[in-house]
């Protein structure tokens, strides 16, 4: 070959971006079917302990598959987490379930929710009442200092089949103790329930059944709960959510919502099959 030397021309590929993408920052498996991660937080996105997200990632097609996620971090973290649930088959789990530190997920920064201290009426003692990932909005809300500011007790009652379904939370309570940012505000207010309801362990029976009986105010030393002094928010199945709510009505609470503040509020930890 003689004159002009041949010039291979190199693309770089640019990183691909994905549209309001944040960055993973660490991984933590807790059972087969549940996981725990933390994003990057963009700079302007500001919420309420308690409150959802949209998140998801790319389809094969290009697009958005996104679903909804209470933000389990507290508003003053600087980073965001999430606790979910491995569907076997599930669209957007059975590929989130793969992702690590470095890897980028989507994030719409709407969040929205009824589960948030505005929406309940002031009041002695504030029950968070969760089955399974339902303790998301509350791993929120327990690591808020306004939440021990407005109330004197506060009572996270989280009931899984198994014990090692209940690790995340158990775990996330034994570090809030040492936390050196709430840690003393916690101490003697933040009362723990766990119980399961397929293995034996210390405590155990649904969370509606614990509150009918009477067997949680006597394990805790609390009286029963009073429409003057007792808030609750719940967190779980369909299925549960309507059983729990006529469980707080009989003791004379009432729902509230945003717009609407009263003695308890709802969500539902996910839709169900055909609901
Ligand atoms: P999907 O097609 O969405 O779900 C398939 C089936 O799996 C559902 O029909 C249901 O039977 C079951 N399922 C879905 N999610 C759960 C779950 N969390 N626990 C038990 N069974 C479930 N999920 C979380 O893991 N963590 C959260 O913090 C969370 N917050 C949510 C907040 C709101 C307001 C709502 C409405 C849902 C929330 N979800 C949460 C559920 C979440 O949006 C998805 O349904 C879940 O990530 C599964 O997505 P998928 O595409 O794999 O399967
Ligand atoms: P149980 O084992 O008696 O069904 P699931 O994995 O089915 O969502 O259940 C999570 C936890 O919530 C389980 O301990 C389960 O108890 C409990 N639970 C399910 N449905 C209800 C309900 N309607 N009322 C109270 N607890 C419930």
């Amino acid at each position: 070959m003689t004159g002009t030397q041949a010039v291979t021309e190199q693309v770089i590929p640019k990183p691909k971006t994905l549209p309001d993408a944040q960055t993973v920052t660490a991984v933590t498996h807790w059972t087969e079917s549940l996981f725990s991660f933390r994003v990057s937080r963009p700079q302007t996105l500001r919420f309420r302990s308690g409150e959802f997200v949209m998140i998801g990632l790319m389809d094969d097609n290009g697009r958005p598959l996104l679903r909804a996620y209470s933000i389990a971090s507290p508003s003053w973290d600087e980073e965001l987490e999430f606790y979910s649930i491995k569907v076997p088959n599930g669209p957007l789990t059975s590929r989130l379930q793969h992702i690590k530190p470095g890897d980028q997920i989507i994030l719409r920064p709407k969040p929205v929710g009824t589960l948030v201290i505005d929406a309940l009426l002031p009041g002695e003692h504030l029950w968070f009442l969760a089955t399974g990932t339902g303790i998301a909005p509350f791993a929120s809300l327990m690591r808020d200092p306004e939440t021990y500011e407005k109330f004197e007790q506060v009572i996270m009652m989280h009931t899984c089949r198994t014990v090692e379904e209940l690790e995340y939370g158990r775990r996330l309570v034994e570090d809030l103790k040492n936390d050196p940012l709430i840690g003393e505000m916690v101490e003697g207010k933040l009362l723990y329930y766990p119980t399961t309801t397929r293995e034996e362990s210390p405590l155990m029976g649904r969370i509606t059944d614990n509150l009918t009986s009477g067997k949680v105010f006597t394990d805790l030393g609390l009286p029963p709960m009073a429409p003057g002094r007792d808030r609750a928010m719940v967190c779980g199945s369909l299925a549960f959510n309507v059983d729990v709510k006529k469980v707080l009505e009989d003791f004379g609470l009432t729902e509230g919502a945003n717009s609407d503040p009263r003695e308890f509020v709802v969500e539902k930890a996910f839709v169900g099959e055909g609901v």
